[in-house]
């Protein structure tokens, strides 16, 4: 399907991210020349930015199979008992969302990763005991948005470890060139840098944009995706010229009506916004913080005077 194809298959065709391709490119090639599998992967930082794409450009790089899963996915030591067992040597286990695996299957997956092997309590009573599995050697990719999620133990048993940076408005623009390439559009230079500079540092959001905006082009009839249909869509989409969308408009807009800007607590502004906490940490606030509209304190969030200066507010005066 088109988006699958829209995925990099190789470290040449990855845009970004290129201290994380330098790196792997160096231990593939050496695990590689051993003949061994790939130490253990975690790839960190905010959703969109190509954290599985990663792990598949990794599996090709290495010549070896993919299994994609999810720690929400894996319920009981069962399941990843299942998964491990259908892993040929050298094979992938990516798990999206690894913070979110149950305690017991972390914990199974430390032996898993060490000496691969596992111990499954067969039976029940006094009747029950350990059955020992060995494991092919395999190399498991986590990820994750922040690695602090993780427990110490957890986190050092991944040899790699790598942070998933905001991509460069020049790196959007060319996934966004590549991108319309592949959809067969043609798309200005101008366009192309618009979107990029409206796409929260994201693939995926450039991506999505650039989707309704050829939407909009197609039934306008449109030869050529120019500036003009750009604005358009992205205002009917609620993007607006700083690429805020509307949950981190209505977040800082929160903020200043309640609060007069902060200090909020985080539970209280999820409260307010309807919104988990963890979407909040971890979708939210990262770009904002990166960029500068909101600031962390002690005493909480506050929105930063950039932040009212962006609605057209005017910032409280400095009391201090
Ligand atoms: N499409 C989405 N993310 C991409 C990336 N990092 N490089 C190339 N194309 C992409």
């Amino acid at each position: 399907n088109l988006e699958q194809t829209l995925r990099p298959q190789s470290f040449a065709t990855y845009i970004g991210q290129n201290k994380i391709k330098e790196a792997l490119q160096v231990y593939i090639a050496a695990a590689k020349q051993r003949q061994e599998s790939l130490d253990h992967v975690l790839l960190y930082g905010p959703p969109g930015l190509g954290k599985t794409t990663m792990a598949s450009v990794i599996a090709n790089e290495m010549g070896v199979k993919l299994r994609v899963t999810s720690g929400p996915a894996i319920e009981k030591s069962g399941d990843l008992a299942a998964l491990l067992n259908e892993l040929a040597p050298g094979d992938l286990l990516f798990i999206d969302e690894i913070h979110r695996l149950p305690k017991v299957v972390e914990e199974m997956l430390y032996s898993a990763m060490e000496d691969f092997y596992i111990d499954i309590v067969v039976g029940q009573g006094p009747g029950s005991h350990p059955v020992h599995f060995s494991l092919p050697p395999f190399t498991l990719i986590g990820a994750t948005t922040r690695a602090g999620l993780l427990d110490a133990p957890f986190r050092n048993r991944f040899g790699i470890v790598e942070h998933m940076q905001y991509y460069a408005t020049e790196e959007l623009e060319r996934i966004v060139r590549r991108s319309a390439q592949i959809f067969n559009i043609k798309i200005t230079l101008d366009s192309a840098h618009e979107i990029a500079l409206r796409s929260r540092g994201t693939p995926r959001i450039a991506n999505r944009l650039l989707k309704r905006i050829r939407d909009f082009a197609q039934v306008q009839h449109k030869q050529e995706i120019d500036v003009a249909s750009v604005r358009q869509a992205l205002t009917a989409l609620g993007v607006d010229p700083a690429g805020l969308d509307r949950t981190d408009l209505h977040l800082l807009e929160t903020m200043i009506d309640l609060y007069h800007g902060g200090p909020v607590g985080l539970n209280t502004l999820a409260a307010n916004l309807g919104e988990e906490t963890e979407t909040i940490t971890e979708m939210v606030e990262p770009y904002l913080l990166q960029t500068g509209y909101l600031k962390r304190t002690p005493r909480g969030r506050m929105v930063t005077e950039k932040g009212f200066r962006h609605l057209g507010r005017k910032p409280p005066t400095a009391t201090e």
